[in-house]
C-alpha cells in the first residue's frame, strides 16, 4: 500500500508502473524506476480529475511528466492554444514561467499554477518593458515583434507576438519593410535569411541554443554518415548554416512524421526533445544535444503535485489587468496573422 493521500492498492501501483514502463523504457527507465513514481503519477492524475485541472507540459520537461501526467505536451504555440481553449478550472503549467503567464493572459478566469516559480528563461529575462519603450522611442513607428519568450509586461509593449512555429509567416506578412525584433538575436539573424525585412534586433540569446557547438554538427556528419540534422531557430548562424532544416520543436515533429525514411535524426536543440521523440518514434534513432535547459528541468513530479494540490502563493500566476489586456492584444494579433 502507498503513503499518498489517495487510496491505492498494490494492483493499482503495478498497473500504473506497467503503463509508465511501456513508454519510458524507450528512454532507459526500468520497471523498478516506474514502480517508484507510480504512486505519485496516480495521485496527480486523481487530483487532476477532482479539481477539473489539466497539466500542460513543454516538450523539454522530463519524460515522467510528459508521459506520466501531462494532458497535452508540445511547443509554445500548441500549449498557448490549449490554454486558450480548455474548459478546465485550473492549469498546471510544467514549462517555464513566461509560458504560464501566456496561459494566464489568454485564460484569466482560470487558476494557472507553476511547479517552480524559478523556472525562468534567459530570453524572457534578457529584456524589460523599459528596454522596449526605449527602442520604440529610438525607432518611432517601427512595429515591434516580440518572441513569445518574453514577460507579460514586454508583450504588452509589443505590436505582435510570434513563436518559433509562426515567426517567419507573421514577419513576412507585416506591412512594414523594417521591424524591431525582440529579444533573440539569433532568431533575428535567422529571419534576415528567410525574409526580406530590415531587422532591428536586440542582444539576448537562449543559454541552451546559443551554446550548441557548430563543430558538433560536422562531427555528427562524419561519425554517423546518413543523418538528417534539424536545428532550432534560436541557434547561432554558424550552426544553422550547417544543418538540413531550421524549425521550432513542433516543426521538427512534423518533419519526422512526414519523413518515415529519415531513420537517423540529430536534433540541435535542448536534449529533452530527443527523449520525447525516442518514446514517440521508437523506430528512429535520435541523436540529441548535450545542452540542457536548467529552467525547464526545475519541473519535477513532486513540485507538480504540490502546485496542483496546495499551491504556495508564489506558484500562482498573477498579472495586473492593464498589462494582461495589452499583452493579450499582441497574442491575439499573432493568432490572427498566424492563420
Ligand atoms: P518551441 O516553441 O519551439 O517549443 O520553443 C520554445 C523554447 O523555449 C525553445 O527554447
Ligand atoms: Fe528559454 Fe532557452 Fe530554456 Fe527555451 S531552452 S526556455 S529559450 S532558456
Amino acid at each position: 500500500m502507498s503513503t499518498t493521500s489517495v487510496s491505492l492498492s498494490d494492483q493499482d501501483i503495478e498497473e500504473e508502473a506497467e503503463r509508465l514502463y511501456s513508454e519510458l523504457k524507450n528512454v532507459g527507465w526500468t520497471y523498478e524506476d516506474c514502480a517508484i513514481i507510480a504512486p505519485l503519477t496516480l495521485e496527480i492524475n486523481q487530483i487532476k480529475k477532482e479539481k477539473n485541472a489539466i497539466i500542460l507540459a513543454h516538450s523539454y520537461v522530463t519524460p515522467d511528466i510528459i508521459f506520466g501526467v501531462a494532458d497535452f505536451s508540445g511547443d509554445s504555440l500548441g500549449l498557448s492554444k490549449k490554454a486558450a481553449e480548455t474548459d478546465a478550472d485550473m492549469i498546471v503549467f510544467a514549462g517555464v514561467v513566461f509560458m504560464a503567464e501566456t496561459a494566464k493572459i489568454l485564460s484569466p478566469d482560470k487558476t494557472v499554477v507553476v511547479p517552480d516559480i524559478e523556472a525562468g528563461c534567459s530570453l524572457a529575462d534578457g529584456i524589460t518593458a523599459e528596454d522596449v519603450r526605449k527602442l520604440k522611442e529610438k525607432y518611432p513607428g517601427i512595429p515591434v515583434v516580440a518572441y513569445v519568450n518574453t514577460t507579460a509586461a514586454v508583450k504588452a509593449e509589443a505590436d505582435v507576438c510570434v513563436t518559433s512555429a509562426n515567426v517567419e509567416k507573421i514577419v513576412s506578412k507585416l506591412d512594414s519593410d523594417k521591424i524591431i525584433f525582440i529579444p533573440d538575436k539569433n532568431m533575428a539573424n535567422y529571419l534576415r535569411t528567410v525574409t526580406d525585412k530590415e531587422i532591428i534586433d536586440y542582444d539576448a540569446t537562449c543559454v541552451v541554443h546559443d551554446n550548441i557547438n557548430p563543430d558538433s554538427i560536422e562531427i555528427a556528419r562524419e561519425r554517423f554518415g546518413e543523418v538528417v540534422i534539424l536545428a532550432h531557430s534560436e541557434c547561432p548562424p554558424d550552426v544553422l548554416d550547417k544543418v538540413d532544416l531550421v524549425e521550432g520543436t513542433s516543426g521538427m515533429k512534423k518533419y519526422i512524421e512526414e519523413h518515415p525514411e529519415a531513420k537517423r535524426i540529430m536534433l540541435a536543440t535542448e536534449c529533452g526533445l530527443a527523449d520525447r521523440f525516442s518514446v514517440e518514434f521508437p523506430d528512429r534513432e535520435f541523436i540529441g544535444s548535450c545542452v540542457m535547459c536548467p529552467y525547464m528541468k526545475r519541473n519535477e513530479l513532486r513540485k507538480v503535485l504540490k502546485a496542483l494540490k496546495n499551491p504556495d502563493p508564489e506558484q500562482i500566476i498573477q498579472i495586473p489587468e492593464d498589462i494582461r489586456i495589452k499583452a493579450k492584444k499582441s497574442l491575439d494579433k499573432m493568432f490572427e496573422l498566424g492563420q
